[in-house]
């Protein structure tokens, strides 16, 4: 980090971040530049000298949550005519110069690929009086390697203190998607898919590991679909990656999201199989069970294909689990396709699921092409039925776990217990197991980022509930 000069308080960042895992590492990213700028972190919005929204375009909702924020700041800017406040991410790269439009008092509109240049923009903006705006190209604006070399590859700097827990970290491996779902922003916003260099994504593993790392969550678009080649034609898949990441000394777990299920091939099953420290966990989205549905979402495979897909898995990896994302109410989901989709779900025995409303998005082929024809009734009612349903399913799995022992990776103080009012009983904890549940136990604080094993005593839907079985409480999973 620079050095302060003496005279001269650090200046006060607050930062919310929005949206999926990769916008957590964007986030983690631009607080490791600004704190080279001389930043540090606040909680207090009312202390900042910089607000900046790490944004998310997947949802309309997630964009009106940012513009609701932007407008509830209005005030802050005027009793403090220094602030600066930033618009980061998906978001910015969506609406771009509207942002300046709904919001002229934000300072700088930046785009996903664009993130390093952030320190630079903020003084910019200042010194210049001026809102900046630094966007990658669109995806039709040129050539694929011209479009490609505008969104910056940006995973040089970590910064431990911003992340979930000290002994986790995600780590990208792959940029943008090329698959173009229908419904997805995402293709318009990340740009083209690429996949980093192995040696690059292994050195910055070792790095986590030395800054005490020990759970790396491998992310990207489709990460299944990773495939880097050499220029002397040797290529390497996920299941390679996977191989050499699991010789770092200290990394005790590995994960990866989320996977696109054409994608989910034997070499990549076998890696999870035989490769102890990645976690038998996989997030495969199934998005619907009818095939109607499922061809003009263009995902490319039939509810059958998925089934086929989820069963070689299965017989592949004892002891997995699988979770999965749906959205209901797509364009032309009748009765008789959302009942498919009640099927799927109910044969599939997901872990969890993530369910969504579809929400148009002005610019991709499903808002030009089809009519969002579905009423937003309908829309919560098929939602709820989704979510009756998997949780029937996820607590009659949860209890096929009371009185088992479990082996466990602690994350820290599980903060809906501690949080409890009046709460004075022994510390809560939580961890997760090999298959990625959720597990609650007593424990005392000093077993976070270690292993143990606990022994389930109760059972809800999200959580198991237990105690420590076992003292021996180190060494790898
Ligand atoms: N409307 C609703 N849900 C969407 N998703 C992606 N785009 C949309 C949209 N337009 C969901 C998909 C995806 C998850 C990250 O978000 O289920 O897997
Ligand atoms: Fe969106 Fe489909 Fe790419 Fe996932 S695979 S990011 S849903 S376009």
């Amino acid at each position: 980090m620079a050095d302060q000069p003496t005279s001269q308080p650090p200046k006060k960042l607050y930062i919310e971040t929005v949206g999926c895992q990769m916008n957590v590492l964007d986030s983690e990213l631009v607080v490791a530049r600004l704190r080279d700028d001389g930043y540090e972190l606040t909680d207090d919005i009312d202390q900042a000298d910089a607000i900046l929204y790490n944004t998310c375009s997947v949802r309309q909702h997630a964009e009106d949550k940012i513009y609701s924020a932007l407008g509830r700041i209005k005030h802050l800017k005027k009793k403090k005519p220094g602030l600066s406040v930033g618009v980061l991410g998906c978001m910015a790269q969506k609406d771009q110069t509207q942002i300046l439009r709904r919001a002229p008092h934000v300072d700088v509109v930046v785009g996903p690929g664009q993130l390093g240049r952030v320190p630079e923009l903020l003084l910019k903006a200042k010194a210049e009086s001026t809102p900046q705006l630094a966007v990658s190209l669109a995806r039709t604006a040129g050539s694929r390697d011209h479009v490609t070399s505008s969104f910056d590859s940006y995973d040089a700097d970590r910064e431990p203190a911003v992340r979930p827990s000290p002994f986790q970290a995600y780590l990208r491996v792959m940029m943008g998607c090329d698959k173009f779902c229908t419904y997805c922003i995402v293709p318009s916003v990340r740009g083209p898919e690429q996949s980093r260099p192995p040696d690059s994504i292994v050195a910055e593993a070792r790095l986590l590991a030395m800054q005490g790392v020990k759970e790396i969550t491998l992310i990207g678009q489709t990460v299944n679909s990773y495939k880097h080649r050499e220029p002397d034609g040797r290529t390497t898949r996920l299941s390679d990656l996977l191989a050499r990441l699991h010789d770092i000394e200290g990394v005790v777990r590995i994960k990866f999201i989320t996977n696109f299920p054409n994608d989910m091939t034997d070499d990549l099953l076998q890696a999870v199989r035989d490769l102890p420290k990645v976690s038998r966990y996989i997030h495969v989205p199934a998005q619907s069970g009818c095939d109607m549905i499922l061809k003009r979402m263009k995902r490319m495979y039939t509810a059958a294909f998925y089934e086929d897909m989820l069963a070689r898995l299965r017989e592949t990896i004892p002891g997995s689990s699988v979770s999965s994302d749906f959205i209901v109410g797509f364009c032309g989901e009748t009765e008789e396709s959302f009942d498919k989709t009640v099927g799927l779900l109910e044969r599939s025995r997901f872990k969890n699921s993530f369910i969504f409303k579809y929400s148009p998005r002005a610019g991709t082929k499903a808002d030009g092409l089809f009519a969002d024809d579905v009423a937003e009734e309908v829309k919560r009612r098929r939602n709820q039925v989704l979510l009756e349903l998997q949780t029937r399913i996820s607590l009659e799995d949860n209890r096929g776990f009371l009185g088992r022992d479990l082996e466990i990776l602690v994350e820290g103080p599980s903060r809906s217990t501690t949080r409890k009012e009046g709460w004075d009983g022994p510390d809560q904890m939580t961890g997760r197991t090999h298959c990625d549940r959720i597990v609650v136990f007593s424990g005392p604080q000093s077993l976070t980022g270690l292993t143990a094993r606990v022994k389930i005593e109760n059972a809800s839907a999200v959580t198991l509930f237990g105690r420590v079985a076992d003292a021996q409480v180190t060494g790898p999973v």
